[in-house]
């Protein structure tokens, strides 16, 4: 089974043009560094739906949502996988590796907790950090979560698309908005609070509700 997983992934891998990100390897903070690490680097296996190219059984972990990746708990599964598992390394040996760069980068906000050490970046139109409508000016937009799990069917602005329905406008209550993605339905998979956070959802459901 190793090896047809191996096979598969550097196959597709193989691909991809070699990217990395201009970290601030010294003084990395969450939306100008490593936000953007785990969007290219991990969450093109992580992500749900599933990408294409990632291994069967691939978890899905929210890894770009800050209030995922800052949990003690994701720190440490973190840590313990990207540097302190030789046999089975995260990103897998077959996948874009990280950067000299990057793997210092993230160490070092591996140790400091998730503390950002300097002024946060700008957010980008998808949204600084978790709610990019928390911190005010512009639009509210979506959480990171929804970007991730969500966009794919429901569309980016919750418009919906492939005939998925609509979420804009929405007629559910708060309580119903979320059972719905907790249990799933149809073609719709059911998501946990790792995919995505109650706090994400209430979020989100208060800008959908007002969306037109
Ligand atoms: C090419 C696909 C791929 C990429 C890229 C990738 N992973 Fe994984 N990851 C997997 C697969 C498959 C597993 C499950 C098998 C295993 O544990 O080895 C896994 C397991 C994990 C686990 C353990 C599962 C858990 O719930 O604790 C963590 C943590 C993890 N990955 C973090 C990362 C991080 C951080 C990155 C980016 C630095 C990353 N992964 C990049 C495919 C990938
Ligand atoms: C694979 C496509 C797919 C993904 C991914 C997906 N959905 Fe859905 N969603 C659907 C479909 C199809 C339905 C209609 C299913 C049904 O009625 O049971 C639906 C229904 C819903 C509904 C109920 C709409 C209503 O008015 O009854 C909500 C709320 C919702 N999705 C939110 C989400 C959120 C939030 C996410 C991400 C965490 C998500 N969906 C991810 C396809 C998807």
């Amino acid at each position: 089974l190793g090896v047809v997983v191996t096979a598969c992934g550097s196959f597709d891998l193989g691909d991809e043009k070699p990217t990395e990100i201009a970290v601030d390897a010294e003084n990395p903070n969450w939306n100008a560094d490593i936000r953007p690490l785990m969007a290219l680097k991990c969450m093109n296996c992580h992500a749900t739906p599933a990408p294409r190219h990632a291994p069967k059984g691939t978890p899905v972990i929210a890894l770009s949502s800050e209030g995922v990746f800052k949990q003690a708990s994701m720190l440490n599964r973190i840590w313990t996988r990207v540097y302190n598992t030789p046999g089975k390394p995260m990103p897998p040996d077959y996948a874009t590796p990280l950067s000299t760069a990057e793997r210092i980068a993230l160490k070092n906000y591996l140790a400091s907790n998730g503390v950002d050490t300097r002024p946060s970046a700008t957010p980008t139109p998808s949204g600084g950090g978790s709610h990019g409508g928390d911190t005010g000016g512009g639009e509210p937009t979506l959480s990171v979560a929804y970007g991730q799990s969500c966009v794919g069917c429901h569309a980016a602005d919750g418009g919906g698309k492939d005939g998925n329905p609509n979420l804009k406008g929405t007629k559910l209550t708060e309580a119903a908005y979320k059972a719905k993605v907790r249990a799933g339905g149809g073609p719709m998979p059911p998501f946990d609070a790792g995919a995505i956070s109650d706090a994400d959802l209430a979020a989100d459901w208060k800008i959908l509700k007002a969306a037109k």
